[in-house]
Order: C-alpha cells, then sequence, then structure tokens
C-alpha cells in the first residue's frame, strides 16, 4: 500500500505509544517458561508480538485477554509441546531468535521459519553457540531459517564471547541456560538492551552484570510474575524527530519505556541541541519509564560511532533524516548491523534520501550527510520495513512536496496505528 504523506506546518498534542515490542516478546516467552500464571499489563504491540504468541500457542501454552490484561498459563522451563506444524515467527527475528534458545533445551524437534525478509537474516550467531550448548540447529543452506532445531534436556554450561553485540543472541543463551537449568558466562563487545536479565532477575533468577560480561547462576524454575509494559521507546522516536523537525512544535509522549539501554537516541539529540524533558519514574522489574515532552530545535550535527551503536541501533534511520537540518557534519560508522535487520536499511535509507532531493555517501557500515537541506519529496520504497516506512513518513511531514511511503502497511508491524497517530498530531 502506498501512502503520501504531505508537508505539515507543526505537530502538537499528546500520544499514548503501543507496548515495548522488545519487552512484550519477553513477557510471553517468560510467562510460557515460568509454573503459573504470568500477568502483562500494557498496550498490545504489533504484529511481530502476535507471532511469538501464535508460536507458543502452538508449543501448548494458553494465553488469554480480559480487562486490558493478557494471562500467560506457563508449563515450566521444559514444558513446551512439540509443535504439530512449522513454527512461524512472521518478519521478528526476535521470536526466531528467543524462541530458539527456549528450543533448543526441549526434548524434541521443531522447525522454526519467517517471511522472505526474515530468512534472509544470518542465524548463525545462534547456531554456533546453541550448538556448544548442546543442541543441534540446522539452518536453511543460505545459512538463516527455515531452522531445524533438535533439542535436549541436558544442555551444557558454556562460557562464550558474543561476537556480534545483540540482545537478540545474549537473550537465546539466557533463556536456553534458564530452561536447560545450566550455568552461562558470556560477554559482548558492547553492553545491549538488558531486558531479558531485568525481568529473570524479577522471577527470582540469579543473573549479574560486570560490565560487558553477564554471569547466570543454575537455575531450576522461575516464580511467575507481573510485567507492566511501558510504551515503546522506539515508536516514541518517530514523533521526536517530527517534533524536533518542525517550527512551532511541541508533544507529549506518555509512559514511555526509558531503560537507558535503549535510549541512546536521547543522549545524541541532547547534544544536537534538542529542547525537551522527560519525567521519569521506575517499575518492578527496575525499567524506567516517564513522559517525554518534545520542542521544535535547532539542530547541530553528532557523530555516532560503534560503542554508541547498541542503544541507538533502531533509532538511526531517524538521525539519517535528522541529519539533513543539523547544522554540520552528521556521521554514522560502525552501524554495518544495521544492513541484516528486516531490511539492508542503510541501503534503504541512503536510496529513500536521494530520492527524494538529499545528498549523503554511503559507507559500509554507515553514512554521513551534511545539514542545511531541504527535503524535496517524492516517492520512497520502504522495501516492507516498518522502520523505514515510519522514519519517509516524518520525512514527508517535514518536506517541500510531500512523500509517497511505498508499502507503508508494514508500520504494523510495530505499530498498527501509526499513520492514524501521526495525522492526529500534524496540522
Ligand atoms: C531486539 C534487539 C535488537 C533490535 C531489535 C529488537 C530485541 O536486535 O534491533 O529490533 O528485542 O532483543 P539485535 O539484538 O540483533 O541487534
Amino acid at each position: 500500500m502506498e501512502r503520501l504523506l504531505e508537508p505539515a506546518i507543526k505537530v502538537r498534542g499528546e500520544i499514548s505509544l503501543p507496548g515495548d515490542k522488545s519487552i512484550w516478546h519477553r513477557a510471553l516467552i517468560i510467562g510460557a517458561i515460568s509454573e503459573g500464571e504470568t500477568e502483562i499489563v500494557g498496550e498490545p504491540a504489533g504484529d511481530d508480538v502476535l507471532s511469538t504468541e501464535s508460536c507458543l500457542k502452538q508449543l501448548g501454552i494458553k494465553i488469554s485477554r480480559k480487562n486490558g490484561k493478557t494471562v500467560v498459563s506457563g508449563n515450566g522451563p521444559k514444558g513446551l509441546k512439540k509443535p504439530e506444524s512449522v513454527l512461524d515467527a512472521g518478519n521478528s527475528g526476535t521470536t526466531l531468535r528467543l524462541l530458539s534458545g527456549v528450543l533448543s533445551a526441549q526434548n524434541f524437534e521443531s522447525v522454526i521459519d519467517g517471511d522472505s525478509s526474515l530468512r534472509k537474516r544470518p542465524m548463525n550467531r545462534i547456531v554456533a553457540p546453541l550448538s556448544l550448548m548442546g543442541a543441534q540447529l540446522l539452518p536453511s543452506d543460505s545459512g538463516g531459517c527455515p531452522l531445524n532445531i533438535i533439542g535436549t534436556a541436558t544442555l551444557n554450561s558454556i562460557s562464550y564471547k558474543v561476537p556480534v553485540a545483540s540482545a537478540q543472541v545474549k537473550s537465546a543463551l539466557l533463556l536456553a541456560s534458564v530452561c536447560g537449568g545450566v550455568e552461562l558466562e558470556l560477554s559482548e563487545p558492547y553492553p545491549t538492551r538488558d531486558h531479558t536479565e531485568l525481568m529473570l532477575r524479577q522471577c527470582g533468577v540469579n543473573v549479574k552484570t560486570n560490565g560487558n560480561s553477564i554471569h547466570l547462576d543454575r537455575n531450576v524454575k522461575l516464580n511467575n510474575s507481573v510485567f507492566r509494559v511501558p510504551g515503546d521507546f522506539s515508536s516514541a522516536a518517530f514523533f521526536i524527530t517530527a517534533a524536533l523537525m518542525l517550527p512551532e512544535s511541541e508533544i507529549t509522549l506518555k509512559d514511555v519505556g526509558l531503560n537507558p539501554t535503549r535510549t541512546g537516541f536521547l543522549d545524541f539529540i541532547k547534544k544536537m541541541g534538542a529542547d525537551f524533558t522527560v519525567n521519569r519514574a521506575e517499575n518492578r522489574s527496575g525499567e524506567s519509564y516517564g513522559d517525554i515532552i518534545v520542542r521544535h530545535s535547532d539542530l547541530k550535527a553528532v557523530t555516532i560511532t560503534a560503542k554508541d551503536i547498541p542503544s541507538i541501533i533502531d533509532e538511526l534511520p531517524l538521525i539519517g533524516i535528522l541529519g539533513t537540518v543539523a547544522d554540520g557534519i552528521t556521521r554514522v560508522s560502525g552501524a554495518s548491523e544495521l544492513r541484516v535487520k528486516e531490511s539492508d536499511r542503510i541501503s534503504l535509507l541512503v536510496e529513500g534520501l536521494r530520492g527524494i532531493g538529499v545528498t549523503i555517501n554511503e559507507f559500509e557500515d554507515g553514512f554521513s550527510m551534511e545539514g542545511g537541506q531541504k527535503i524535496l519529496g517524492g516517492i520512497v520504497d520502504s522495501g516492507n520495513d516498518h522502520r523505514i516506512a515510519m522514519s519517509f513518513a516524518v520525512a514527508g511531514l517535514a518536506s517541500k512536496n510531500g512523500v509517497t511511503v511505498k508499502d507503508s502497511q508494514s508500520a504494523s508491524v510495530s505499530y498498527p496505528s501509526f499513520f492514524t497517530d501521526l495525522e492526529k498530531i500534524s496540522e
């Protein structure tokens, strides 16, 4: 579906966002491997979370919704049932990678697959360590999914250095170790989002973090819990960008997740000179959340390098949009992970921006651009990638002639009501 985003004068108002996608996946999965009922409170997220939910149902887990709450009836760490057919992770890398960890510790064979985008994404990053733990994982000829997993009830403890900074890999290993009842020692090149660690701790699991290293004690059982899911910061970032770019804008984003491993975007827009306020609180699992109020600002360019990437990974396309107006040269490097997301986000960002009149340089691991440019407008191919579609929708509001976004329906992966909400605040 194509959608035209006309230039807007400003954005104003208040938005409540869908629940944090990363936390939703984990709440459902941790609920499934706990014993008894886990309650999840918060706004539903999009299609990706529904993929996790339907895979868990195929694995024998009961999930119901009542009065704004989701209840997961867990079967314990090794209690999943062999599925009767292939598990479908849809577009969701988090579903596929986290569930692979859990499935490696179950005493049955299963196959997990996804859509054409997911089939292209690298799986060796989980296949290698989960194989070391003793499970057998057989990817497709190209190294991706469908992924055949022959789980075992007797996994090994491992000590592992994760070669890429990836919360999905870290979480797959943590979940495999929790389900297998074995110890885990791992280190990552840079710290990545820590929702899994926080939520496991809330369930009584002993996970210790020391800099880039994590130690998980042997564990036998997870206490059930109530998880409160805040609004998704990654979804909030689209509105933050719109407000910063359009004159006289001011918006309030309500109850947004503010876990510091996720909010690198706020740190960088602060360096860029953004005018915003944050009112912070904290919930039971140690996840902070709060309201963000953002106003239009004149911005300066920033430089983002490898060590910064994990905490801003999903918001980097928006740095590309903000870089068009920020004074000076905006540079992003060390971000080659962007090429193996739902799409090759570096290439789609660069092609998309060039197509709407922006000059930008592309590198293997990032991009650079001079600010003070005007986004003219035109047609952009989103590559069916939700974050690319939503980033260019914002570019459309800030453009001279409007931007038509192809495959805009992909927004439903993380934010089904995105276009309605964007329209609601645009003037
Ligand atoms: C996610 C981790 C990140 C992120 C993705 C969600 C998660 O991926 O890009 O959108 O929920 O763990 P990587 O950990 O592979 O970088």
